[in-house]
């Protein structure tokens, strides 16, 4: 992840004049008899904000938008819109969209009748209906799809119609619960681009909900991740990446190589000398508002990690203070390696109780080293993170 973004049109300055509304959450907690599926949440969401929430399978995520969305009642907690309490507000006068996995698209109906819907519901004249109904279509590029039925539609262009049916009603909050997971990877990517499209578009405030993480960091504002029914960490993407809360958000968002750390001493410089996984010295950076390093483990993530020849000269910049290295050097054996996609992706063993990810971009086929090769794996002190491990 975090190897670019995916950006349409100009960048837009979150929460000005947006047609989305401002959504709070304050103590929103669902009980399920003993079971907690939504421990007590706070959190708000800006107008107009791409905020998706990731996370494995059962962690609350449905839950969340479901008591959103009201087809969940809450166990307590509140959910406001720009200050407006939603709880016992039935879904269909919440003025919130929603877009499912599997369409839900009614199968016997038109395209047309099928974005119509919302509108009949709510008694629109036809001829603003049959106005709103084609703008919408025109936004996701379906003008020419109108009287078909969505048997006779691609899974992405059924995607499409479930996006103008949510938005057709200018909802100013629209849920998404895992949209693309139906489709397959190519057109799971060109329908991210698609959906960010129709964000700039609708200007609505959007929560998405997805298990894949590249396609969280790619599309959002921020992330919030998610386990067992608590938010574990949110923020923006990138700093998720780059200061994840505990040893469960730095593997779930991107690869990380986790080490257990078994003794540490402290050095000159707030530096510290750990030795990892038994017998792995490694040196790293304690900031001041860091945890005791025994409540940590070393998180290392792989694109962090410089793999070169096991006998290629290692220069490691003398400091003014003795014994404070700048850099982390390990040498091991690769175990097998991987050329896809513009990435070589290594696993390197080290020793006989380390095992490290390496993440490379791909370089001439000449630099690759083969399983079974002896290297070095180098990298800096400054990447050689000190995380809650839990
Ligand atoms: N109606 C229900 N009754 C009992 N348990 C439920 C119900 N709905 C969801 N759960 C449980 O709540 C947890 C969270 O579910 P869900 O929000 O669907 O997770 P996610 O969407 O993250 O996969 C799961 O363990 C699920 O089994
Ligand atoms: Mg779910």
């Amino acid at each position: 992840m975090a190897e670019g973004s995916v950006q349409t049109g100009a960048a837009r300055t979150t929460g000005v004049q947006s047609r989305g509304a401002r959504l709070t959450l304050r103590g929103l907690t669902k009980h399920y008899g003993e079971f907690t599926a939504l421990a007590s949440t706070d959190l708000t969401i800006d107008a107009g904000e791409f905020f998706s929430i990731i996370g494995p399978s059962g962690s609350g995520k449905s839950t969340l938008l479901g008591a959103i969305a009201g087809f969940v009642a809450p166990s307590g907690g509140s959910i406001e819109v720009d200050g407006r309490d939603l709880v016992g507000i039935a879904p269909y006068l919440r003025n919130i969209g929603m877009v499912f996995q599997n369409y839900a698209l009614f199968p016997h109906m038109s395209v047309f009748d099928n974005v119509a819907f919302p509108l009949r519901l709510r008694h629109m004249a036809p001829r603003e209906i049959q106005e709103r109904v084609e703008r919408m279509l025109a936004t996701v590029r379906l003008s020419d799809k109108i009287r078909r039925r969505p048997s006779q539609l691609s899974g992405g262009q059924q995607q499409r119609v479930a996006l103008a049916r949510a938005a057709v009603y200018d909802p100013r909050i629209l849920l998404m619960d895992e949209p693309l997971g139906a489709l397959d990877k190519n057109l799971r990517a060109e329908m991210q681009y698609e959906i960010k499209a129709f964000h700039e578009q609708i200007e609505a405030t959007i929560l998405y909900v997805t298990h894949d993480q590249d396609e969280a960091a790619a599309m959002s504002d921020r992330i919030a991740i998610m386990n067992h029914g608590h938010l574990v960490q949110y923020g923006k993407p990138r700093e998720l990446y780059e200061n994840p809360r505990n040893a469960f958000a730095a593997s779930f968002l991107g690869d990380a190589n986790l080490f257990e750390i078994t003794a540490t001493r402290g050095l000159a410089g707030s530096r510290v000398a750990l030795t990892v996984n038994g017998d792995h010295a490694l040196t790293a950076v304690v900031h001041a508002d860091a945890l005791a390093p025994e409540r940590c483990v070393v998180c290392v993530r792989p694109e962090a990690v410089r793999i070169a020849a096991a006998d290629a000269p290692f220069d490691d910049t003398p400091d003014d203070k003795p014994g404070c290295h700048l850099l982390n050097r390990l040498t091991g054996v690769v175990e097998d390696v991987v050329f896809a996609a513009g990435t070589v992706r290594y696993r390197v063993r080290v020793g006989t109780s380390l095992r490290l990810a390496v993440r490379q971009n791909a370089q001439r086929r000449e630099d690759l080293y083969p399983a079974g090769a002896p290297v070095a794996l180098v990298w800096s002190i400054n990447d050689t993170l000190l995380i809650a491990r839990e």
